[in-house]
C-alpha cells in the first residue's frame, strides 16, 4: 500500500508558485485573492484562515470579507462588484455554504468568470465538462495532481465517485471523463452502494460521513481516494473511508488529515497564479 501525500505535494505546487511569484515581481504584478466569508461557522472559518496563510507563504496579496449572517444579498453581491473591478484582485472565493436566505447560484454567477479561482461559476464548469480551458474546481482538480504526480494512469480505469455535490462529485467526474476514465457517480438514491464500489478501480469519496468506505466494500488493490473531513465528538478528523481497514486492501490510498486538504489550497494558489498571469496580456 502506497500512501498518497497531499501534504508533500502541495508543498512542492507552492514552492514552485512562490518562485513564479518572485518572477512576477519585477513585472509589477502581485497575484491577488480576495475572499468573502458569510456568518460564523468554524469549519468554514478554519478553511478560509488555512487559505489565508497560503498565500501569505507564497507572497500573495490578500483581503478576507468577514460578513455576519444578517446580510443582505444584495450587499455580498456589492462586495463582489467591488473585487471585479478591483485591479489588485486576480481570484474570488465565496467561502461556501452560505446562509439559508442566500442564493448561492445567484451570488456565484456574480462573479467575473475571469476571477473565478473556485470555478464554480456555470461558465468555467461548462467549460469543464466540454474539456476546454477553464478553471476547474480545486479539490477534484487537486485530485487529478494527485494521480498525475504517482504516475496513476486514468484511462480506461473504472472509477466510482461517490457523491454528486456541484463542488466536487459532478466536477470530479467530468475531469475523470476528461482524462478517458469510465465514471460511476452514486449519491443518496443510488440503491446499492457497494455494488458500484466493489466494481472500480477506484474509488473517490467526498460525502461527509465517517467510515462510510468499509473495507467489504472495496476490491482487492483499488486505489481509495478519501474528500471527506469530519471532526468526531473527540474532535479527531477523520474521513470517509475506514481508513485502518481499508488501507490493508488498497494499492493506493489518501490519508484524511494531509491527504485532499492540503491540495485544494494548492489547487486555489494555482488557479490565482493563472489568473494573475493573464492579466498581464
Ligand atoms: N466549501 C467547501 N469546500 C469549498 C471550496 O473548495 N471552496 C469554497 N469556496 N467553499 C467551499
Amino acid at each position: 500500500m502506497t500512501l498518497i501525500d497531499g501534504k508533500k505535494l502541495s508543498k512542492k505546487i507552492e514552492d514552485s508558485i512562490a518562485l513564479e511569484v518572485d518572477n512576477l515581481k519585477p513585472k509589477g504584478v502581485v497575484p491577488g485573492l480576495a475572499v468573502i466569508i458569510v456568518g460564523d461557522d468554524p469549519a468554514s472559518h478554519t478553511y478560509v484562515s488555512m487559505k489565508e496563510k497560503s498565500c501569505k507563504r507564497v507572497g500573495y496579496y490578500s483581503i478576507v470579507h468577514k460578513m455576519p449572517d444578517t446580510i443582505t444579498q444584495n450587499e455580498i453581491i456589492e462586495t463582489i462588484e467591488m473585487m471585479n473591478n478591483n485591479p489588485r484582485i486576480d481570484g474570488i472565493l465565496v467561502q461556501l455554504p452560505l446562509p439559508e436566505h442566500i442564493d448561492t447560484t445567484k451570488i456565484l454567477e456574480v462573479i467575473d468568470p475571469k476571477k473565478d479561482v473556485d470555478g464554480f461559476h456555470p461558465y468555467n464548469m461548462g467549460r469543464v465538462v466540454e474539456n476546454l480551458e477553464a478553471y476547474a474546481p480545486c479539490t477534484p482538480a487537486g485530485v487529478i495532481e494527485m494521480f498525475k504526480e504517482y504516475n496513476i494512469s486514468l484511462e480506461g480505469k473504472d472509477v466510482c465517485v461517490v457523491g454528486a455535490s456541484n463542488i466536487v462529485g459532478k466536477p470530479m467526474a467530468a475531469l475523470l471523463l476528461n482524462e478517458n476514465a469510465t465514471v460511476t457517480i452514486t449519491h443518496i438514491y443510488t440503491k446499492d452502494l457497494s455494488s458500484h464500489t466493489k466494481k472500480a478501480d477506484i474509488i473517490i469519496v467526498g460525502v461527509g460521513v465517517p467510515n462510510l468506505i468499509k473495507e467489504d466494500m472495496v476490491k482487492d488493490g483499488a486505489i481509495v481516494i478519501d474528500i471527506g473531513i469530519n471532526r468526531l465528538e473527540s474532535g479527531k478528523l477523520v474521513g470517509d473511508v475506514d481508513f485502518e481497514n481499508v488501507s490493508k486492501k488498497s494499492s493506493y490510498i489518501t490519508p484524511v488529515p494531509g491527504g485532499v486538504g492540503p491540495m485544494t489550497i494548492a489547487m486555489l494558489l494555482q488557479n490565482t497564479l493563472t489568473a494573475a498571469k493573464s492579466r498581464e496580456s
